[in-house]
């Protein structure tokens, strides 16, 4: 368990990200284009003496780059299309990197204090191992880091954090905890994240991730079997990029988050519990060994998760709006039904099977979630291909893969998931 620390802070921030200087945190923000991305810039442009905006990197989408080149000013930005980069048109002096280096050249820059990661899927996690070893601190939304790699993400959080220990010889400074060097920006994580602080790690008993249940927490497995993608991408509470939404609506979105939150809070897979929430009000909780269950409750606006990852041990006025409970009236919590929503308990098999099948996990479903989205596998068919794939290639060695065998695996795996039937 990685409980932080109870402290104060500069009210900037900064002293949540450096030991020492002073002035804003220099930020490098990777997916600037997506759901998060572009939440992210909404945060960071309304707080312009606490953060400076670095460098900016996205991977198609040159228009929305532009503008926001043109609002944050960075010194470098970075689009993976690199026929479309030669044709941007910048703010001058911007500098612009591409090539397949380009978001770790960006994430290790000797001006970067603190790395957001908006990508998606696995396109980051080389950035993420090199960001953390030239001691960058990493804010990330994106769970498939850690659910792939938290066995090489996880040793060097900790080695950072006992390092900033021993520094600063304060055991309370924000860096002297593992979750001051990997921030949550999950809306779920950053709750447990919120409700540990202060605690002490044998204070905990179980994590409870709430969960809204998607459009379908009622329907039958034979109504799932005929739903559209129009349907699927419909969510009740939660405005997301479409992935994450499909992931909402199967549950393996929850089952990837009980993954990430094992490594994150270094708690055993069978001490953390999913409860049903369709309000959203609650966004998690944590159980301690007396009985008590501390929870956060906010609106589902993923700027304040990624403004508190950004400001920690800080908090500042936000743009999200305080949830009004009055307003918010009843509600309602129940246990998942594994039954119709079987990923879940795949997700949960991968996560107690080790780093193998969880990446067969998360690159299974990139395809099925694809594939459910052009009408070449029906919804019933996106666990039914994720259970396939932790059974095909999540057995056997190595126990703990490198980073270059989680690459050669997640394109095995895509193989397999693109041919399945
Ligand atoms: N959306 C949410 O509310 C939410 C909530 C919690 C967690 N998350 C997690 O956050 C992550 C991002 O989710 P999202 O919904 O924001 O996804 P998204 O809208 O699909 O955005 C993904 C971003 O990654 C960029 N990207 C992809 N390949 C890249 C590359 N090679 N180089 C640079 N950038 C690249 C995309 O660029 P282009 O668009 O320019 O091609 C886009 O900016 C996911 O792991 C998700 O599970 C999201």
């Amino acid at each position: 368990m990685a409980t932080p620390t109870r402290q104060g802070g500069s009210g900037n921030g900064g002293s949540g990200v450096r030991a020492s200087k002073a002035g804003p945190v220099r930020v490098a923000l990777l997916g600037s284009g997506g759901s998060i991305g572009r939440q992210a810039v909404d945060v960071l442009a309304r707080h312009p003496d606490a953060f400076r905006v670095v460098a900016l990197a996205t991977g198609s989408q040159s228009q929305i780059l532009e503008e926001q080149a043109r609002l944050l000013k960075p010194a470098v930005v970075s689009l993976a299309d690199g026929r479309a980069a030669s044709r941007l048109d910048l703010p001058p002096g911007t500098e612009v990197v591409g090539g397949p280096d380009a978001l770790e050249a960006i994430a290790t820059r000797s001006d970067v204090d603190l790395v957001v990661v908006a990508t998606s899927g696995l396109v980051a996690l080389r950035s993420v191992l090199a960001a953390l070893e030239a001691g960058k601190v990493v804010a990330t939304a994106n769970k498939e880091t850690l659910v792939a790699g938290g066995h090489l993400v996880m040793p060097l959080v900790r080695r950072l954090a006992a390092g900033a220990a021993g520094a600063t010889g304060d055991e309370h400074h924000p860096l002297a905890s593992p979750l001051g060097w990997l921030r949550p920006i999950d809306s779920e994580h950053s709750a447990i994240w919120q409700c540990l602080v202060g605690e002490k790690d044998a204070a905990v008993e179980r994590l409870l991730l709430t969960a809204s249940g998607g459009p379908f927490l009622d329907a039958s497995v034979a109504d799932l079997a005929t739903v559209t993608p129009e349907q699927a991408l419909r969510h009740p509470t939660w405005t997301m990029g479409a992935k994450i939404t499909i992931d909402s609506a199967t549950l393996t979105n929850k089952g990837l988050e009980i993954i990430e939150a094992r490594w994150l809070y270094d708690v055993p897979l069978s001490a953390i519990s999913v409860v049903i929430h369709p309000q959203s009000v609650v966004h998690s909780a944590v159980q301690f060994v007396d009985g008590s269950v501390k929870a956060q409750l906010g609106t589902p606006d993923m700027r304040l998760p990624i403004q508190y990852a950004l400001t920690y041990p800080d908090r500042m006025p936000s743009p999200a709006a305080a949830v009004d409970l009055i307003a918010a009236g009843r509600l309602e919590f129940r246990a998942p039904d594994e039954g119709r929503f079987p990923a879940l308990r795949i997700a949960r098999e991968a996560g107690e099977a080790g780093p193998l099948a969880s990446t067969a996990l998360i690159s299974a479903d990139e395809v099925a979630v694809a594939r459910f989205l052009s009408g070449t596998l029906d919804f019933n068919g996106i666990p039914r291909l994720l259970g396939a794939a932790v059974e095909r290639f999540g057995q056997g060695e190595p126990a703990e893969p490198t980073l270059d065998q989680l690459v050669a695996i997640d394109a095995d795996v895509h193989r397999f998931a693109e041919a399945y039937r």
